[in-house]
């Protein structure tokens, strides 16, 4: 019985070897990690999608000399997840175009600067990936222009109100609206809607002024005369909400046809309602933004749909929002579903004093789906989280959403030192006060919903 428990057991010990150098090969670093050959094809897998021309951030990681300008701290970022910028956590839910490096090539990156940053046979280098020009997301049908906008030197937060008219050939059903910067730079955020005329109720959409500064001029009425938006007889058209956003790092969200989109009447606006521009630094700029538009063949006869929890949304923030100087604030906002839903994103928001964020749904038979958490809340970076398949919340669940504030001066980017009591102020999206929201955007239940794959090709 002995021996042939030893006998089991050194057989075991062999497997385990063979198992473990197999791991090791597929692990194992490569004696001579070079760029061209190793660190290249890690960059423009992870990193060129923002840091090449036109992508949003200001440095490049392209060449080989890119690389090596920066890199140590090429290891730094990546070892600390800090680059790709992905905060959730990925072992909590997965989504689709998760940016989430892979610890064998971390490692890579680390022992090419350890080793000194050799170059490799030029030959070896691959074909950087094609990005499209102008756009995060294809090659648009229609690009509309911003009225450009004149920013001088050290200005910041402003924000505008600013109409984009359009006029088309004939109604047109779109999949998106793409709102792309001049300036990634100084624009810092936009969330625009449709003003959608009825026939022939407005003659010219091309008329009044373009832009107004709302903080120092107006009010939002005397703004909507400026901008000349009634109708022709002096009543409103309807406003369709969240037509065009921008956050930097988003990106615009082509679902399967049939689901999302919009009809764009003939002639119409796009009325972004805050463009927000943050710090220009010590230069003046001039910012040209505009707005893709890509068709669709299809009606969007699935609208998606939208609810808020917490600040100025369905369910109150529990208990009120007003985080004492030098504490941590621990809140929820919870709501209960009357009809199944399925989910496309999720997109929790808080502002500076965020430390971190946790979102599930808590079904009535007792179980929980998991939808997010951020476990160390990064105000830059605050995705439309899309889910690789539409997820399925069953009516009668109560949807959970949880935030950490850290209003210590330990919270590096508490905007007041020392701290000040901060609070939420009616919805205020300065950056100074607070927010808690978690904003879903879902479709009514179909069945098969949950194997509609929202995985798509760029
Ligand atoms: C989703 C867009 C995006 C991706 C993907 C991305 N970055 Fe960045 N990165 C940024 C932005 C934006 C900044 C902020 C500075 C700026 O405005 O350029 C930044 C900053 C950095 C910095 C400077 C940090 C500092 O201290 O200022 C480094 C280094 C960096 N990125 C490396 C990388 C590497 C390496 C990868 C890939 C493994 C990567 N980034 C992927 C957008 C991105």
């Amino acid at each position: 019985m002995r021996l042939k428990s030893r006998k089991y057991l050194s057989i075991c010990l062999v497997l385990f070897l063979l198992w473990q150098t197999s791991c090791d090969n597929k692990n194992r670093l490569p004696d001579n990690v070079t760029f061209t050959e190793h660190i290249a094809p890690v960059l423009y897998a992870n990193c060129t999608q923002c840091h090449r021309p036109g992508g949003g951030a200001h440095f490049n990681l392209i060449t080989y000399a890119d690389a090596k300008n920066y890199g140590a701290s090429l290891a730094f970022v990546t070892r600390e997840r800090m680059m790709p910028p992905w905060p959730a956590d990925p072992h909590y839910t997965e989504f689709a175009g998760e940016k989430v490096m892979s610890e064998h090539d971390i490692r890579l990156i680390e022992k090419w600067v350890a080793d000194g940053m050799a170059e490799g046979d030029a030959a070896k280098l691959p074909k950087m990936p094609d990005y499209p020009i102008g756009s995060l997301v294809g090659k648009p049908d229609m690009r509309i222009k911003v009225e450009p906008y004149y920013l001088s030197a050290n200005s910041y937060d402003k924000f505008l109100l600013v109409k984009v008219p359009y006029e088309l050939p004939s109604d047109t059903y779109v999949s998106l609206v793409e709102f792309m910067p001049g300036n990634g730079n100084a624009v810092h955020h936009v969330n625009g809607d449709l003003v959608k005329y009825e026939f022939d109720k407005k003659k010219n959409v091309m008329e009044g002024e373009r832009i107004v500064d709302m903080v120092n001029d107006s009010t939002i009425k005397q703004a909507y005369e400026k901008l000349k938006l009634a109708n022709d007889d002096g009543t409103y058209p309807v406003l369709q909400k969240s037509v065009v956003n921008y956050l930097p790092g988003t990106y615009g969200q082509i679902y399967p046809e049939g689901i999302g989109g919009y009809t764009l009447p003939r002639k119409g606006v796009f009325l972004l309602n805050d463009l927000h521009y943050g710090f220009t630094k010590d230069k003046a700029i001039w910012d040209s933004s505009y707005i893709n538009l890509f068709f669709s063949k299809t009606a969007p006869d699935r609208p998606v749909q939208e609810f808020q929890l917490g600040t100025i949304g369905i369910s109150p923030v529990e208990p009120d929002l007003v985080i004492q100087p030098n504490t941590e604030k621990k809140v929820l906002s919870k709501f209960t579903i009357a009809n199944d839903i399925s989910v496309l994103t999720v997109n929790p928001h808080m502002h500076l004093l965020g430390k971190s964020f946790k979102a599930y749904a808590l079904q009535p038979n007792g179980d929980t789906i998991r939808l997010i958490s951020i476990p160390k809340w990064d105000f830059n970076w605050q995705y439309f989280y899309t889910f690789k398949k539409m997820v399925k919340i069953p009516k009668g669940s109560t949807i959970v959403a949880e935030g950490v504030y850290d209003n210590t001066k330990k919270n590096l980017n508490n905007p007041f030192s020392p701290p000040r009591l901060v609070r939420d102020n009616n919805g205020s999206m300065k950056a100074t006060d607070e927010m808690f929201q978690f904003i879903i955007t879902y479709l009514p239940y179909k069945q098969g919903d949950e194997n509609i794959s929202l995985e798509v090709k760029r």
